[in-house]
């Protein structure tokens, strides 16, 4: 299986409501997420989901790497047609980026507290809560699968820029957390 190409914003896979998945156990889903994994674990990224990789279904594939939000880190999990509920309507702002919008970074309001239900690739359906970056990672990437972007979901467009430099008008602490590419 190859890296996947990665669709960029603009590009209409990114604006549509991708489709849901009639059967997670489907050998076809299971190369995509294959592909999938092999393409973040390449670029060392957080999650993809499936339009970002020009294949309209609602799969996401993420991951928290141990230290994120001082947490253990959330091994690399698979969802298929995933739902997401909000626990608590406290939002936390916090800055993020996408693989399909290289190069930059902005300040996201997220609801702190999910909890998300999903199939996996055997077929049985799961569900977690999550909160902080966890739940930050799963609300970005569903937003995928509606024909979602980060910059859509800022309240304040001053805080988008060019990663570099955000990390330098940003205090130590806060360019750190930059650039987290989801
Ligand atoms: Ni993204």
């Amino acid at each position: 299986m190859a890296i996947l190409k990665i669709a960029r914003m603009g590009h209409p896979v990114l604006k549509r409501r991708a489709a849901e998945v009639e059967d997670p156990t489907a050998p076809a889903i299971g190369r995509l997420v294959a592909g999938m994994i092999e393409t973040i674990e390449d670029i060392d990224g957080s999650g993809l989901a499936a339009p970002q990789v020009h294949v309209g279904l609602r799969v996401v594939v993420f991951r928290v790497l141990p230290g994120r939000g001082g947490r253990e880190g959330v091994p690399l999990t698979v969802l298929v047609n995933p739902r997401i509920e909000f626990l608590s309507e406290e939002t936390t702002l916090d800055f993020e980026g996408c693989l399909s919008v290289p190069g930059f970074v902005g300040a996201v309001p997220r609801f702190r507290q999910v909890r998300y239900t999903a199939h996996g690739l055997d077929g049985a359906e799961f569900s977690r809560e999550a909160d902080g970056f966890h739940a930050r990672v799963v609300q970005h990437e569903c937003d995928h699968l509606d024909g979602i972007l980060f910059p859509q979901r800022m309240t304040d467009m001053r805080a988008f820029g060019y990663v570099d430099e955000v990390r330098r008008a940003l205090s130590p602490t806060l360019a750190a957390r930059a650039g987290a590419a989801d």
